[in-house]
């Protein structure tokens, strides 16, 4: 009997499965064909966020529904910028899941190197596989349009063009190990101040030459499987419903072909993202999945549609390791990862003073600050570091290279810190908190403590700390010095200075701060940015010279708050209390006063400096820096020689000699800026960066030959009027420059008109009072 109704059982499976398609790469038609219209709802959404102990991967974004009678398995994805989020430890499992705690963003992109940001992609995409996931939201990569945006660790470059060559780098490294990148947040979601709902007003102009040209870049270089739209409203709809946005210009113009997934729970209206062409909508609620059932049931969402949406999840899935069967090793290559972890760190430090103290010579250290003691390896939010992960200390570090941390002064900030943690947390930490936590103020010394120090050190280490991450922006105060930290920065310098000592200060920071109005004290600054769980090693590895800086700015360091064009029209000083209203998930519309009137940079945000974001701004208008975008000092010094520029046909190509002309190898960008004809009265930036290149590195002496080349299409600026690419005909300067305020050489070329018309969408339904030069 028994026998019987298994072989019944085996025959009605197998018919089943006979008469049922099984999806392959090929028959996803007729796959989308045997879908139930119940099935395809579920599809377009998400499966909850991961978060509960017994989930198959604790601690991670989410998942993808599944439909296993068709062969469409659930594929799970996982945050994010710094490598693959997820708790390391498991309920009932003694095994430890440890992912590699990846450099930050801002680090990555200041080594300006394409390669670099390859092999992080390829160090996370690998992780993704081998722990048995299938696709990282990542690369983050909004322009960084103010200093105070709270995400902008996250972020690259106030540059299309660099944020758009290095995440290109990073998508290409994830895919090549066969997972899918998710770049994010699509788009100009470029403060955190109300970030669900608050509504970007930006010119066209502005929107196709510097927020989506970032993306664009992207989308051509490497080609992402998925991208996710972001929380905020553009010039009107939300991002994740805006079809003008997602299909007329990404699908239509560019010709993208993957799977747009929303941020999790952005927008408010489920069948007008899919109309938009959003495809799945994270991490999916039942009122959506409603929404959308009863919409295509009454014809008001057209199958078309739905099903447009639909195949391109499938064509997602065919492409993911889950769908292909892969055997999951829990056993990624973590040794090599941490190398490329403290490679790339210290490739992205960027040195910008330095009185000659550096490498240090010295062997006897003193760490001041408590950031030295408390290093930070990355930002808070989920796009900061995976979940119990290590941090190599800066003392661990310098150990290791061999210096002698000065040891009195562990033990008194070692009691500083946790007397400033009681202080802080009179209850211990919030168990959960996206908002980054407040930090302890500094220690500061009397003369004779110092003396001791002085005469047990040989050199004083400063280490300034800034964290922060997700749902918040920093405020102007974080923007400058507290008063301890230039207390402390005064003292300690004038101290060891009186005994001819010199004094290095490090930047563990997660964007600019102040550094114009305390730099003069002080005799060396490193900024280190966040580098990983190896960076303690990568700052003793550039402090020793071991390596020798190669990073540039990706962005510029102003001198005051407020220099910024786009200082203007930014929430830098929202009171907590509204802060809190806006937290996490927005403004809860239904719970907010009935005469709430919309507040400007929280309820919508013009975007008034128009192009004129980052050096755009400060070059065009003659304004001074306290360091220019592309800035970056190294240990040894470099000639340009030979520069030529030639033209053949569309192609511009630059031809230069970069030779190291001092004591020690070392490594260098070159940075190729192009100025247009009549740029000032054709309102267009004094130059832009058009191209980059790095150096291998180079011994003292070496020469190696750099070609750029720049297509005359690259040279365009958007004419609104016309709806319209144009680029203008005329003598072009194309400038080998070492930062966005030095030219090193510099050569013109004849180039041809060129245009090209695109779709007149996207206009801000405001009058928008724009910056002209
Ligand atoms: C963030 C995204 C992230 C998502 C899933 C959102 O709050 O904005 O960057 O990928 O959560 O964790």
């Amino acid at each position: 009997m028994k026998k019987t109704i298994l072989s019944l059982s085996f025959v009605v499976t197998a018919l089943c499965s006979y008469a049922q398609p099984q999806l392959n790469a090929n028959n996803i038609d007729e796959v989308l064909n045997a879908l139930t219209l119940e099935e395809k709802c579920h599809l377009v959404l998400g499966c909850g966020m991961h978060f509960n102990d017994d989930a198959k991967f604790p601690g991670t974004a989410g998942s993808t529904f599944s439909v296993p009678r068709l062969g469409i398995p659930e594929t799970y994805c996982a945050d994010s910028q710094q490598g693959l989020r997820m708790d390391s430890k498991r309920a009932w499992d003694h095994n430890d899941y440890y992912p590699t705690d990846f450099v930050a963003s801002m680090t990555l992109a200041s080594t300006w190197d394409r390669e670099a940001a390859f092999k992080v992609g390829k160090g996370i995409g690998n992780e993704v596989r081998e722990f048995g996931l299938d696709w990282i939201l990542s690369p983050s990569m909004n322009l960084i349009r103010n200093p105070l945006c709270g995400r902008n660790h996250e972020y690259y470059s106030e540059d299309p063009y660099l944020s758009g060559t290095i995440a290109a780098g990073y998508v290409n490294g994830v895919q090549s190990e066969g997972t899918a990148a998710c770049p994010k947040h699509f788009i100009a979601n470029n403060q955190e101040t109300n970030r669900n709902n608050n509504i970007s007003q930006i010119s066209q102009r502005a929107l196709r030459e510097i927020y989506l040209k970032a993306f664009e870049i992207m989308v051509k270089e490497s080609n992402p499987w998925t991208i996710m739209t972001s929380y905020n409203k553009l010039n009107g709809p939300y991002a994740v419903q805006n079809h003008e946005l997602l299909t007329t210009i990404v699908r239509d113009e560019w010709g993208w072909k993957g799977m747009y997934v929303s941020d999790w729970n952005a927008g408010d209206d489920a069948v007008a993202a899919m109309k938009a062409g959003n495809d799945m909508l994270q991490p999916g609620q039942d009122k959506q999945f409603q929404a959308i059932l009863a919409a295509a049931k009454s014809g008001e969402l057209s199958m078309d549609v739905l099903n447009a949406n639909v195949k391109r999840i499938l064509e997602y899935v065919v492409k993911t390791h889950n769908f292909k069967g892969y055997k999951a090793t829990n056993n990624p290559n973590l040794k090599a990862h941490a190398q490329v972890v403290r490679e790339v760190g210290a490739d992205g430090i960027v040195l910008l003073k330095n009185s000659g103290i550096l490498p240090l010579t010295g062997k006897r250290v003193a760490l001041f600050g408590c950031t030295s003691y408390d290093w930070i390896s990355g930002g808070s939010g989920f796009g900061g570091a995976s979940i119990g992960h290590y941090t190599v200390s800066l003392i661990e570090g310098l150990r290791t290279a061999g210096y002698e941390v000065y040891k009195p002064l562990i033990a008194t900030y070692t009691k500083h810190i946790a007397d400033e943690e009681k202080r802080l947390f009179p209850n211990g930490r919030p168990q959960f908190s996206l908002l980054p936590p407040a930090r302890a103020d500094e220690r500061q010394f009397t003369s004779q403590e110092l003396n001791t120090a002085i005469a047990g050190s040989d050199v004083a280490i400063i280490s300034l700390g800034r964290k922060s991450g997700e749902a918040a922006d920093r405020s102007e105060a974080d923007f400058y010095l507290k008063e301890g930290e230039k207390q402390l920065i005064k003292t300690v310098s004038e101290a060891y200075h009186a005994k001819g000592k010199q004094v290095v200060v490090l930047l563990d920071i997660c964007s600019p701060i102040d550094v114009a109005s305390w730099q003069d004290q002080i005799d060396a600054l490193v900024c280190t940015w966040q580098g990983g769980q190896e960076s303690g090693f990568s700052v003793a590895d550039v402090l020793s010279g071991k390596v020798n800086p190669s990073g540039k700015l990706p962005m510029t360091f102003q001198i005051c708050y407020g220099d910024a064009y786009a200082d203007k029209n930014f929430p830098a000083n929202v009171d907590d209390k509204t802060l809190g209203a806006m937290f996490m998930w927005g403004y809860n519309k239904d719970k907010a006063p009935k005469d709430r009137q919309p507040q400007k940079d929280i309820d919508f945000t013009n975007y008034e400096e128009d192009i004129y974001v980052g050096y755009r701004y400060f070059d065009s208008f003659g304004k001074p820096v306290a360091y220019p975008f592309g800035y970056g000092l190294s240990y040894t010094t470099f000639a340009y020689e030979n520069m030529t520029c030639t033209v053949d046909g569309d192609v511009i190509t630059v031809k230069v000699d970069v030779k190291n002309t001092g004591k020690k190898a070392g490594r260098n960008v070159v940075e190729l800026f192009v100025a247009a004809p009549n740029s000032k009265k054709l309102n267009k930036p004094e130059k832009e960066l058009r191209n980059y290149a790095k150096t291998r590195l180079l011994k003292p002496g070496q020469t190696q030959s750099i070609t750029m080349t720049v297509k005359t299409e690259d040279l365009a600026s958007f004419n609104e009027k016309a709806s319209a690419w144009k680029t203008d005909a005329g003598i072009y300067t194309f400038m080998i420059c070492s930062s966005a305020n030095d030219i090193e050489a510099q050569a013109t070329a004849k180039v041809k008109a060129w245009s090209k018309k695109v779709n007149n969408v996207m206009k801000p339904n405001v009058k928008l009072n724009l910056l002209r030069r």
